[in-house]
């Protein structure tokens, strides 16, 4: 944290990267950044992870079957509205097509569906353009037998997030008189194009924004990524923050951390996060030599879009008034359930490996690169470089947890 505060503001305030023409730009990154919003005021001192393209994607789905003041409130929202009619799907397609590239050196999995109720026809041309954009799967089943109706979803999730995704629904989340459900998972696996030495890997810890301390399996490595320091010119955000991006195999996609200083709360960073400093941070990390001490976690969350949506002004699609008439010929149709579920596991490699033992105190003295020391909560996204797309954003307030007495970890 060495560079004076004048150049610092002129990293900020330089100008954006041109993107090339040819390459969709996702128009829902303000949209995302909301939704976080949404979610942090929510969760206290959770955990947060969720998909916003995901999330995108799934609305873009029930926009094909929306009409009317339904339809404008999705549009609104998400950030379509600046777009000709219709030219939202063709981005979606164009956004998911680049994250699924046969090529690419991840794995990612989207599961969207709809499910309706049996004895309701779709509409053929919903149908066909659910297909055409979204290659998405619509389902009918039976909601009146709900615990079997769970079930079916589960396994149909299951089956489409090599079974990271278990139990979304329950019975008790349907009744008779469900028409429609909105299911939304993603899964994720990529390896780090650096990868972390599981031998390199120790206990440390973690300081939480409540003070206490946890302990937590610190990986660590020095290697090229990119990196940069920003501030905003006031203490708001406590100063000086530091970017790391660290991309996986490929670096199709990568993971960009978002730390603090020490002694400055998260929650006092939040607020500043906006849509186009996503995109400063991006275009204003340079390439360079770093330290990097980062602890292993496994987050997951399922939220409930309905009532998160319903924040962000996305509400007839949930009540009476809901316009689906493109999607079937029943008038009385909405949304009576959306839920989103994410899961994602940060490793060493992304595989299990065998990991150090025993206490160890790592001296933060003799810096000769930039050290990113993120043993207290962070903000972090996982995103697609060329387009910007945001798989995965969240914040890590508690990494993985491990008790250093277990018998268990001795042996690892
Ligand atoms: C999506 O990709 C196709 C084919 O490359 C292109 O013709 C179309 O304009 C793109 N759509 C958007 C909204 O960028
Ligand atoms: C899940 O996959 C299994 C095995 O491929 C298959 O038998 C089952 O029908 C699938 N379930 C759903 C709900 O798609």
């Amino acid at each position: 944290l060495s560079l004076p505060l004048p150049l610092l503001s002129a990293i900020l305030f330089s100008l954006r990267v041109c993107r090339a023409a040819d390459i969709p730009e996702d128009a829902t990154s303000e949209f995302s950044v909301r939704l976080y919003h949404q979610l942090q005021a929510a969760g206290d001192q959770d955990n947060i992870i969720f998909s916003p393209l995901s999330v995108a994607v799934a609305l873009g789905m029930v926009e094909l079957g929306a009409r009317g003041a339904s339809l404008e409130e999705i549009r609104q929202a998400v950030g379509f509205s600046h777009l000709l009619q219709g030219v939202e799907f063709s981005l979606l397609q164009n956004l998911t097509t680049a994250l699924t590239d046969d090529d690419a050196n991840y794995v990612i999995r989207f599961a969207n569906s709809l499910f309706l109720q049996e004895g309701i026809t779709f509409n053929p041309e919903f149908l066909h353009l659910m297909r055409k954009y979204f290659r998405a799967e619509v389902e009918t089943v039976d909601f009146s037998e709900s615990a079997a109706v769970a079930e079916q979803i589960n396994s149909w999730v299951e089956n489409h997030t090599e079974s990271k995704i278990r139990e979304l629904l329950s019975a008790e989340d349907f009744s008779s008189v469900t028409r429609l459900t909105l299911v939304n998972a993603v899964y994720f696996r990529g390896s780090w194009k650096n990868q972390f030495r599981p031998e390199n890997t120790r206990t440390f810890s973690f300081s939480k924004d409540d003070g206490s301390e946890v302990q937590t399996l610190m990986m660590y490595q020095q290697g090229d990524f990119y990196y940069g320091e920003f501030s905003d010119g006031s203490q708001e955000a406590g100063g000086v923050y530091q970017v790391l991006e660290m991309p996986y195999e490929g670096e199709d996609m990568s993971m960009m951390i978002v730390l603090p200083r020490q002694e400055v709360p998260l929650a006092s960073l939040e607020p500043i996060i906006k849509a186009p400093l996503l995109e400063e941070w991006a275009n204003n990390v340079k390439r360079q030599k770093v330290e990097v001490y980062l602890p292993r976690f496994k987050v997951e969350q399922k939220i409930d879009l309905r009532s998160t949506l319903q924040e962000l002004g996305i509400k007839k699609i949930f009540t009476n008034d809901a316009d689906l008439s493109a999607m079937t010929d029943g008038k009385d149709l909405y949304i009576g359930k959306a839920v989103q579920k994410a899961y994602l596991e940060v490793t060493e490699e992304g595989a299990e490996g065998a990991v150090g033992s025993g206490m160890i105190a790592l001296t933060r003295t003799l810096v000769l690169y930039p050290q990113v020391m993120a043993d207290h909560p962070f903000f972090f996204v996982i995103r697609h470089r060329r387009t910007g797309s945001i798989l995965f954003m969240g914040r890590v307030m508690t990494p993985e947890v491990i008790d250093p007495n277990d018998h268990d970890f001795d042996s690892m």
